[in-house]
């Protein structure tokens, strides 16, 4: 057996096992969302614009939320996801609601063989990079579904982000990529921490210019690139909510790096 689908399917069963806490969390609110509150944040919302009528591929959809709240927006949005449970999620809120998303369960790598056609934006967001063993291979899976013309958008985490240890004490991994995964027990999410699932995930740390370098070799051109002193989401150990209401790290507010945008286009020819 390949060692790459041993990482895979522990991380699918962790997927698993996190969407079954998120569905019920305070952090993923799925009440407010059925309410029809959109799930996006500015930084996204900022750079697609008006999305109505445009085909959107979504990877890495998780259950779904942001899919479906570009399609409330008006795109013709497709999820995809590992995680069996977090799919069969999101095709039910998808039927709840009426919205027409399509939902594709596999692995971001085997897309081309689960999918057809091209597509206006790809978009990908906040917790996906970090799954992925092999940049290259994800790149082309991008360029091979975004139309000529069409927009690649990734608002991720910071790598820098994930050097620290998970109070934020020390100096605990590489900023680079060392080849190998990052194995670990965890337990919880963050969602919530105390949740009672424990499960092995697999990581891999890649570096600012190992993600936009995997899409500038596929010949996309990189139109804007951000890195922002805050994250949307409180899904790290020690923060402060600053008066904008984003969150920092105690200790080093505004002096670190938290989330960072990278929007694409692929030429026309
Ligand atoms: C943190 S979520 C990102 C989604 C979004 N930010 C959210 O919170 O709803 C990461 C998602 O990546 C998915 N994932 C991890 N590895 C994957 C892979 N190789 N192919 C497809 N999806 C993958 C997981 O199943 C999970 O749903």
């Amino acid at each position: 057996m390949e060692t790459s689908v041993d990482y895979f399917e522990l991380n699918r069963q962790a997927w698993n096992l996190r969407t079954g806490v998120h569905k019920d969390s305070a952090f993923y609110d799925v009440d407010s969302f059925k309410q029809g509150k959109n799930s996006l944040n500015p930084l996204e919302l900022d750079a697609l614009g008006d999305v109505k009528g445009k085909k959107l591929l979504h990877l890495q959809c998780h259950f779904g939320q942001d899919t479906l709240s570009w399609a409330r927006l008006g795109a013709k949005a497709t999820g995809v996801d590992l995680s069996d449970e977090a799919i069969t999620l999101a095709r039910q809120l998808n039927e709840e609601l009426g919205l027409d998303a399509e939902f594709v369960c596999c692995n971001v790598y085997d897309l081309p063989q689960h999918l057809k056609g091209q597509f206006d934006v790809v978009f990908t967001s906040y917790g996906v990079i970090g799954w992925l063993p092999d940049l290259d291979k994800w790149a082309q899976v991008i360029t091979h579904f975004l139309k000529p013309g069409g927009t690649f958008f990734l608002a991720e985490f910071h790598p820098a982000i994930w050097m620290f240890d998970n109070s934020f004490t020390r100096v605990e991994y590489p900023y680079f990529n060392t080849g190998g995964p990052i194995v670990e027990e965890s337990t919880g999410t963050y969602a919530d921490t105390e949740a009672p699932i424990s499960y092995t995930e697999v990581s891999w740390n890649h570096s600012l210019s190992e993600v936009i370098g995997a899409l500038l070799q596929q010949k996309l051109q990189l139109v804007d690139f951000q890195e922002l002193p805050y994250s949307y989401y409180n899904c790290f150990a020690n923060t402060a909510q600053g008066p904008d209401g984003f969150w920092r790290i105690k200790g080093f507010e505004d002096k670190l790096p938290m989330m960072y945008s990278v929007k694409m286009v692929k030429p026309l020819s």
